[in-house]
């Protein structure tokens, strides 16, 4: 079995390891999957079952600035807030930075200013371990080609490989056992009218993280020996969608595809919801507007939260009907 150290080594062992800067600043975007990654096949490397399928939040994501700690400890600021070493954030970043320690007395002090509410369910560990190898790879030198950059967020979060670019992103599954294939790409397509709606349900920390949400779901869910046919499916439909604009099939798949990694869940025992009340009232609000001509369409992660998706020309009717939506031009 590899191990995360071994596989950062082996892209890392002919890159420098002392800083070229005194501080790095980077940004990188929140992404949302249209097909989702649910469930992994190597849970130390984060590995998955299926490929993905993303598209890029654009200014909504994570700013991070690093640089050498004076002291001896990490000091981590979220949101210009100092957070204590027993914190889960902290405990989690840290793991993943002992990747990347020139030797263990090194210190990493941490700035992050995440433009999307923290753990709900609105993809702010994909930018923000993005942000940190893209913060890395200034910090050090390293001259990576972008693919390895991939492999490396990865490691922090699975999803955090597909936001290193805006647009359309592609997760492949790879199939190698060192999990070398399995990294992301942009896809060239663009798409100027699509438009993104984010309207925040809650923004507390949700019960059940993705992580163990899909791990419990692979291991328990009868549902789940299908989600694989399910994702080749969505993938071959949504592909040509994006190609020829089809924004129907787009959101038809989108939706459904979010909707089956849900009934996964649902049925692990015991069940994983993710929604509240307010989610179910805001789907058959969705589905309403949709009965009356209105096309949009809605994809739900690991939270209560839901992400429209709908076209430039409905975006007056969209905000009168979703007052607190906050929308997003990710082209
Ligand atoms: O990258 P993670 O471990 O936070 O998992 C992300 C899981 C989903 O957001 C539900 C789906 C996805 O592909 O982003």
């Amino acid at each position: 079995m590899v191990s995360a150290q071994s596989f950062v080594q082996r892209i890392l062992k002919n890159q420098p390891d002392e800083p070229v800067v005194a501080k790095a600043s980077v940004y990188a975007p929140a992404n949302i999957a249209l097909i989702k990654y649910w469930g992994k096949r190597d849970i130390l490397l984060n590995l998955p079952n299926t490929a993905s399928l993303s598209i890029s939040l654009g200014k909504k994501g994570t700013h991070t600035e690093i640089s050498r700690a004076s002291g001896d400890a990490d000091e981590i600021i979220l949101n210009d807030q100092l957070l204590s070493c027993d914190n889960f954030f902290v405990t989690r970043l840290q793991q993943y930075l002992d990747l990347f320690r020139p030797h263990p007395q090194f210190y990493f002090s941490v700035q992050t200013l995440s433009t999307v509410p923290v753990a709900a369910g609105l993809a702010s560990s994909a930018s923000g371990f993005a942000a940190m190898i893209l913060a890395l790879r200034q910090f050090f030198g390293w001259s990576l080609p972008e693919y390895q950059l991939s492999l490396l967020a990865r490691l922090g979060s699975g999803s955090a490989c597909r936001s290193l670019w805006q647009g359309f992103v592609y997760w492949q599954q790879g199939e190698a056992a060192d999990g070398f294939d399995s990294y992301a790409m942009p896809l060239a397509d663009t798409w100027p009218d699509l438009r993104i709606g984010l309207v925040i349900i809650s923004d507390k920390a949700k019960a059940t993280s993705s992580r163990d949400g899909m791990l419990h779901t692979v291991k328990t869910s009868p549902l789940y020996t299908i989600w694989p046919e399910v994702v080749a499916a969505d993938l071959a439909r949504i592909r040509p969608a994006i190609s020829s604009r089809d924004f129907t099939a787009l959101g038809e798949v989108a939706e459904g595809n979010a909707m089956a990694m849900h009934a996964t869940a649902l049925a692990a025992r015991p069940g994983v919801c993710y929604s509240l009340p307010q989610t179910i009232a805001m789907m058959q609000k969705v589905w309403e507007l949709r009965g009356s001509g209105v096309e949009v369409y809605f994809t739900q992660d690991a939270g209560p939260n839901l992400k429209l998706l709908f076209l430039a020309k409905d975006s007056e009717v969209m905000q009168q009907v979703f007052s607190d939506m906050v929308v997003i031009a990710p082209f």
